[in-house]
């Protein structure tokens, strides 16, 4: 929006607040409130009256369930609609609010002072985006902003815990937000976790020669504590598998947070891991005012370690970036919106309206699930479903404070539930404990075990699944009672599958750099289903989707179970990595040439 519209509005609002409204007579009525604002936000100071915030309204869908159907059906390999994907006109259709509802928030919005000239609409036009002063945001959804800092970062966003509708509204609006949202959803990644990358049974002095891999091949033995791309390619059984580069497909990796890819690192890293891709190379979308700083030193970790990885390994697949903006810390400039930290409806927003998505897109950010209002992870799920149903595959790291929180240091993680009970608990991530992405655990070493930081566990916002019923009820009933009480045994289930996710070797900053985390694996997976997809799309077959009912019904066979290791967390041992599914490793690793036979209908199972 331009400056100019801003102030129109400023000038709008102070008119329409001074006179306040009631609705239709409707009386107002609370629509979303917490007990709190989460452990470790405090109020810091109000918010300043004429501070431009950016809030988001949604719209109910009353067609999702159709949408959802369609999902079920084209991603299940047993089903005559399998690969049968929507069209991104189909797919808006049935995410797209009624008439009805589109007319009485637009006539709420005008009565207080907002026109359509004022306001956003998403391609489906399910979402509105407005932008007003605080004091206006104040009297629409009768609330009080305050500014609210996050005690061990200093981050600061303006924030309430209670906002209202007027009644008449409420079964047109899903959610506004960010109002009760206090998510910060930081980067898996880290340079800190296993220090050195050396469990306890590695003996350095073993390190020489050949060891045998998860596929029964011989590797490189330097993998069992360095991961490269050849350890990749060689754990994965990828053999001399080529993408085309040609073939329409491509891969997608987000950034949020500033987090930026770094183009002079990228060809260090492929003369150092990847010679024939020296010379390639990226596109960036910026999203949002989302920023590009090539210099060295603003180079991200987390945007680093994912383009790298991802992009060196299906090279010469065309790779994307998506750099999205709005970012802690709040500043207070009263003429920009301030940024909100709200980074995937953005991101949705603007991949909803394009016609050619990559095929497949990793994603390695999160936060707690509690941080998230139900409502709010319940829609952007609702999106993650929706680009599914458009036939791409979307991958999330699980998390990396196994059962606890993504907290970089665990002792000062209190696994405290958020509902004003004081509760202890496991702490389940989000987006990773949507039903409908794909949530990537860690492994390590050789042969495979569970990395203990890998997240998993048990959503309490979005029940089991069907495709995952059969194996969660197999592993409940092996563990009995054990945590009774800490996690929630109806909820679905994660991580779904998982791969190494520790001391990657990238190039940061100008040096080689050891990182670990869900944050490797969730791109070291993905790499492997973008070259199904290549694979598929050579084939003159459809991509590959959504990929939970196919990894949990035929995929079973074609990946690695891993079955040693645990999440610790919460001050207990964490769940245990079993024989079949887990809340450690989920399904296991990928082997690549098991997949690709069976996602080209080559499998003799
Ligand atoms: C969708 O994309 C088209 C073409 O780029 C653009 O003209 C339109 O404004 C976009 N719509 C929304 C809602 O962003
Ligand atoms: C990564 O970790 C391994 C194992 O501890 C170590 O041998 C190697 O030197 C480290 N590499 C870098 C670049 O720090
Ligand atoms: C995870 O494993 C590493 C390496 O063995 C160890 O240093 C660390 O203490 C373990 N963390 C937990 C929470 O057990
Ligand atoms: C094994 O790893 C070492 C160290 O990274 C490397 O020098 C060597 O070329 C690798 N060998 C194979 C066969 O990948
Ligand atoms: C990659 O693309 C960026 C942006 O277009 C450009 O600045 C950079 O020089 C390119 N790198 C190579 C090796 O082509
Ligand atoms: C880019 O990052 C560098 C290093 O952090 C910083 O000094 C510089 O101001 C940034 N440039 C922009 C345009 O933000
Ligand atoms: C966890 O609990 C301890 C002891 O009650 C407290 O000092 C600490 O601030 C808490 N940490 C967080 C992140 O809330
Ligand atoms: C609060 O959360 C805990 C942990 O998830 C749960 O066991 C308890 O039932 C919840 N209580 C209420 C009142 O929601
Ligand atoms: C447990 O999960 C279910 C969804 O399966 C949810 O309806 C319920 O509220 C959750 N319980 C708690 C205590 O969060
Ligand atoms: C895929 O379709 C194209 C165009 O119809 C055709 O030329 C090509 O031979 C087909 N490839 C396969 C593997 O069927």
């Amino acid at each position: 929006m331009r400056p100019s519209s801003l102030f129109t509005i400023v000038l709008a609002a102070v008119l329409v607040s001074a006179d306040r409204l009631t609705f239709r007579g409707c009386q107002d009525k609370v629509k979303e409130s917490l007990v709190s604002p989460p452990r470790g936000w405090v109020q810091h100071a109000p918010a300043p009256q004429d501070q431009i915030i950016r809030l988001k309204i949604a719209l109910a869908q009353p067609s999702f369930g159709e949408l959802e159907e369609h999902l079920l059906a084209s991603s299940d390999p047993a089903h005559e609609r399998y690969g049968m994907h929507l069209s991104k006109e189909d797919a808006h259709t049935l995410m797209a609010p009624s008439q009805d509802s589109i007319d009485i928030v637009s006539e709420w919005l005008s009565e207080h002072g907002i026109g359509e000239e004022y306001l956003h609409r998403s391609a489906a036009k399910d979402w509105i985006t407005i932008h007003v002063p605080v004091s206006l945001a104040e009297d629409m959804f009768n609330t009080q902003f305050h500014v609210y800092k996050h005690v061990e970062s200093g981050d600061t966003f303006i924030r309430t815990t209670q906002y209202s509708l007027p009644s008449v509204l409420h079964d047109h609006v899903d959610l506004v937000q960010p109002t009760t949202m206090y998510a910060r959803f930081k980067p898996m990644s880290n340079t800190l976790h296993f220090m050195g990358g050396i469990t306890q049974e590695f003996e350095f002095s073993a390190v020489t020669g050949s060891i045998t891999g998860p596929a029964g091949n011989a590797i490189n033995a330097t993998c069992n504590y360095e991961i490269t791309l050849d350890c990749l390619r060689e754990l994965y059984n990828v053999g001399s598998y080529t993408p085309s580069g040609t073939s329409g497909n491509k891969l997608g990796i987000t950034g949020y947070l500033d987090e930026y890819a770094n183009f002079e690192d990228f060809q260090n890293f492929m003369k150092l891991e990847n010679p024939a891709a020296v010379g390639s190379n990226f596109s960036v979308i910026a999203i949002n005012g989302g920023q590009n700083n090539q210099t060295l030193s603003a180079a991200g970790l987390e945007a680093n370690l994912d383009v790298q990885f991802a992009f060196g390994m299906t090279h010469p697949t065309p790779g994307t970036f998506y750099t999205t903006g709005g970012a802690p810390p709040y500043t207070p400039d009263k003429m920009e919106p301030t940024n909100t930290n709200e980074p995937y409806l953005d991101w949705l927003d603007y991949i909803m309206n394009q016609t050619d998505i990559p095929q497949t897109i990793s994603t390695s950010y999160g936060d707690n699930e509690q941080t998230v209002p139900p409502s709010y992870a319940d829609r952007v799920c609702k999106g993650f479903a929706a680009l599914g149903s458009r036939g791409i595959s979307i991958l999330f790291s699980s998390g990396d404070g196994g059962v606890g929180d993504n907290d970089e240091d665990p002792s000062t993680t209190n696994c405290t539930a958020n509902n004003g009970t004081d509760a202890t608990t496991f702490l389940p991530s989000f987006p990773a404990s949507c039903p409908y992405v794909t949530s990537v655990g860690a492994t390590v070493n050789v042969p495979e075990v569970a990395a203990n930081f890998s997240g998993g566990g048990f959503s309490n916002y979005f029940a089991r699944p069907s495709y995952q019923d059969s194996v969660v009820k197999g592993y409940l009933s092996s563990i009995g009672s054990e945590y009774a009480g800490l996690y929630n045994s109806t909820g679905r289930a994660y991580p779904d599958v998982s791969a190494q996710g520790v001391n990657y070797v990238i190039m940061y900053r100008g040096a080689p750099t050891n990182v670990s985390g869900t944050s490797c694996s969730s791109p070291a997976f993905a790499s492997l289903v973008s070259m199904l997809n290549d694979a598929r799309l050579q084939a003159n077959m459809s991509t590959l989707g959504f990929l939970n009912p196919l990894l949990y019904s035929r995929g079973v066979a074609a990946l690695n179970d891993i079955t040693e290791g645990s999440n610790p967390g919460c001050g207990t041992k964490g769940f245990k990595a079993t024989k079949g599914w887990d809340p450690v490793t989920g399904l296991g690793t990928p082997n690549f040439g098991k997949l690709k036979d069976l996602v080209l209908g080559n499998s003799t199972q």
